[in-house]
């Protein structure tokens, strides 16, 4: 990653840092802006800001107890008031493609149980249609082939263009916080977001997709002339 890339990240996420008050309870996403939004946290705790997080992934757990930012779960917090996030495209109304680092089954379990969404990221991430990023479509392993069937079949239908690929990472497959298995399906253009997540939503082996609709309230998007706070 460029420095300058670097620096949108750090932008966006001191802009989010803005939002966020004295007590928060945070939901923290998962990947490299949302890393750069832990850093500015851990900051502001270190000079004795009170905040509670739930972090999206064991990835972001790690780096916030290395950090010092409290952690607390879902269980025992199961209300939150604000999440925290970065995302691999944003669309029209604020429509997301996530998933990129293999941590979407949590980001949307924690984004649903938070008042607000806001999403970080840097200006690349901004799309007219979503579906130039692959999308990360979580999968039990039981039954793989049948669930990949399934996908292809609705996909298809609904604009896929490219292949359906088990995601690997280091020649193994890779598999998730949840224990399952990730298939990147590429679409290229995905002209009609919802009737894609509620076929997916119906494929039994899914377990979740990287489709996030109606969940961002706010993007903070970083970009040469500033940071640009957009609504959904
Ligand atoms: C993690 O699973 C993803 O949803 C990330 O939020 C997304 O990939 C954005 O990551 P970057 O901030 O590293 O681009």
């Amino acid at each position: 990653m460029s420095e300058d890339m670097r620096e949108l990240k750090i932008e966006a996420a001191r802009a989010a840092l803005g939002q966020v008050t004295d007590g928060m309870r945070l939901g923290i996403g998962t990947g490299s802006t949302a890393e750069e939004f832990v850093r500015l946290l851990a900051e502001r705790v270190e000079n004795g800001f009170s905040v509670i997080g739930v972090p999206t992934s064991e990835r972001t757990a790690r780096l916030c107890l290395e950090l010092g930012v409290p952690l607390t779960t879902l269980d025992d917090t199961p209300a939150l008031d604000l999440t925290i996030d970065g995302a691999d495209e944003i669309g029209p109304g604020l429509s997301l493609v996530k998933g990129g680092g293999g941590a979407l089954l949590r980001e949307k379990i924690v984004a649903a149980a938070s008042a607000r969404m806001i999403v970080i990221a840097d200006k690349s991430k901004m799309v007219e249609t979503l579906g130039q990023f692959p999308l990360p479509i979580e999968v039990n392993a039981f039954g793989l082939r049948a669930t990949v069937l399934a996908i292809e079949g609705v996909a298809r239908e609904l604009g896929l263009k490219g292949p359906l690929a088990i995601r690997e990472k280091a020649g193994e497959s890779f598999v998730t916080d949840g224990g399952h298995l990730i298939v990147d399906a590429s679409f290229g253009r995905i002209p009609d977001p919802r009737a894609l997540a509620n076929a997916l939503n119906a494929i039994p082996g899914v377990v979740e997709h990287g489709l996030f609709l109606d969940l961002a309230d706010t993007a903070y998007i970083a970009g040469d002339g500033g940071v640009r706070a957009v609504g959904a």
